[in-house]
Parts: C-alpha cells; sequence; structure tokens
C-alpha cells in the first residue's frame, strides 16, 4: 500500500465545509457520471465500525425513478410527519410542517423540490456488515440509543456531501422513516435498508452563510465547566434560534402564531 503524503489542507477543507450547504432546490444543469463515481469513492473512505464499511450506492439519474420517490416520500413518510408535528406547540413545531391542513398539497410540492435534481445517491446498508462486526455494535450504551450502524452511515452520509461541495456540486440529506415504498422503487433487496437519500446537482439559491454555535462556547479544558451547561430558558432560546433560521431554507413552514 503506498504512503499518503502528509496533507496541509486545512484552509481547503474550511471553504469546502462552508460551502457545503444543505441545498434543496436545484437547477437543471446535468451532473456528469464521472462527477458521480469521485463523490462515491471519496465517500468510501469514511470510517466504519471495525472497518465494517456496510454502505452501497444507488446511483438514480432517471426521472421517473425520481417521481416516483417524490410520490412515496410524500405518501408514506412527509404526512406521517406532518401528523405527528401536529402534536406538539406549533411554537416548537418543526417549520416544515407548521401550517394547517387544507394547505398541505401546496406545501408538499415545496416540501420535495429535491426530487426535481439532475441526480440522487440513494445510500443503503447491510445492516449485517456492520452487526457481524462487533456484538456491542448492536447498541451503543454510551448515548443509550443509537447503534453504532447509525453512527457509521452518519459519516459516509457526511462525506458524500463533502465530495460533492469539493466538485462545486450542491446537495441535501432526505431522511426517510418508512422503508417498504422505497425498496420497491429502489429494487433493494432484504436484509438491505435505505439510510438516506443525497440529491446532487447546482444550487438554485444562494444561502446565507452558515449558522453555527461560537466554537468557544462548545469547548471545555480538562474537564467540564458544569457552570456553563445550557439552562432550560437558555435552550427554548437556542430552539427558538434554530426553527426561525430554517423557515426560509425549508420554503415556507408558516407559523399559526
Ligand atoms: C441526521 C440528519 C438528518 C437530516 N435530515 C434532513 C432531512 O430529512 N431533510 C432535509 O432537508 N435536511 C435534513 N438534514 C439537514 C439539516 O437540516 C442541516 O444539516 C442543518 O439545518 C444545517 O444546515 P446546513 O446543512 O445547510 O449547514 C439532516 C441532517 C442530519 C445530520
Amino acid at each position: 500500500m503506498t504512503a499518503v503524503e502528509t496533507p496541509n489542507t486545512y484552509d481547503a477543507l474550511m471553504q469546502t465545509l462552508k460551502w457545503r450547504r444543505s441545498i434543496r432546490k436545484f437547477t437543471d444543469e446535468p451532473v456528469s457520471d464521472e462527477e458521480l463515481y469521485k463523490i462515491i469513492d471519496a465517500a468510501h473512505y469514511a470510517m466504519s465500525g471495525a472497518n465494517s464499511q456496510p454502505w452501497e450506492f444507488i446511483v438514480i439519474k432517471d426521472k421517473e425513478t425520481m417521481q416516483k420517490l417524490r410520490f412515496v416520500y410524500e405518501n408514506d413518510d412527509y404526512q406521517f410527519t406532518y401528523w405527528l408535528e401536529q402534536q406538539r406547540d406549533p411554537k416548537y413545531r418543526h417549520p416544515y410542517f407548521n401550517y394547517p391542513p387544507e394547505e398541505m398539497e401546496e406545501q408538499m410540492k415545496r416540501a420535495t423540490g429535491w426530487a426535481d435534481a439532475p441526480a440522487m445517491i440513494a445510500i443503503v446498508c447491510d445492516p449485517r456488515k456492520q452487526f457481524g462486526s462487533v456484538l456491542s455494535a448492536r447498541a451503543n450504551l454510551a448515548d443509550g440509543s443509537v447503534s453504532v450502524l447509525s453512527c457509521t452511515m452518519g459519516h459516509v452520509s457526511m462525506l458524500t456531501q463533502l465530495a460533492a461541495a469539493s466538485l462545486g456540486l450542491s446537495s441535501a440529506r432526505i431522511d426517510t422513516n418508512s422503508q417498504d415504498g422505497y425498496r420497491e422503487v429502489l429494487g433493494l433487496p432484504e436484509p438491505m435498508r435505505l439510510y438516506t437519500m443525497v440529491p446532487v446537482g447546482h444550487r438554485a439559491y444562494q444561502p446565507g452563510p452558515p449558522r453555527r454555535l461560537p466554537t468557544e462556547d462548545l469547548i471545555h479544558y480538562e474537564r467540564y465547566d458544569a457552570n456553563r451547561l445550557m439552562t432550560g430558558a437558555k435552550f427554548l432560546e437556542h430552539l427558538d434560534m434554530i426553527r426561525g433560521a430554517s423557515k426560509g431554507s425549508y420554503g415556507g413552514g408558516k407559523p399559526k402564531d
């Protein structure tokens, strides 16, 4: 195996990190097969629990398939989340789902702008590869719930989007709750699972600068500084900030109060 030269690419990495945004509407400009190959080639260098590499990728360019995915999303996922969000105080609902039921059809069209992207990379996983590696990969007791499989798949999806950004392409991450409809459209056999869908294309709008908490607020030295633990009131402020900020980028949640 050839040695890889020590990099000194922090500035380039920062530029790519800041330019990558979740973009939910794309122009008609196509994405080449070579670009899609390069994205996947980069993404599969992601870390994985026990180097299990449980990921595979389905590249989709066919418009009809994209519309079938949109249909499944609208019918199996979007409505479910909409009604779930109605269970809580409108103030805290995700802005995507904060409108009256009679506006659902119109809002759904906005929510699925990703389906008009020139390409999509569906990231799928083979859970056997991860679960077969280390028994503790089935449950990560450190955080009480998230399996190592989810963490691993999070890494590969992040790298997919980062690789796209490094080529000047934009992307998003479209998470799904259901499996069956997508499984049928994508011809996905058991025990494979759809993890997430990543539309890829050229951005149809310029997002504002990325919004992140100040770095210094996140760092503790030697021991956790409990005096800086977020209070309940501060947490609500934070929630308000992220909800308010995402209204625009999600294209139209209308708070009722
Ligand atoms: C685990 C996870 C799930 C996400 N699910 C979705 C999704 O279903 N739809 C979507 O449009 N964006 C989704 N996002 C994107 C986030 O909303 C986005 O990363 C965040 O608002 C920060 O914005 P940025 O990516 O433009 O920096 C998801 C991100 C992560 C990490």
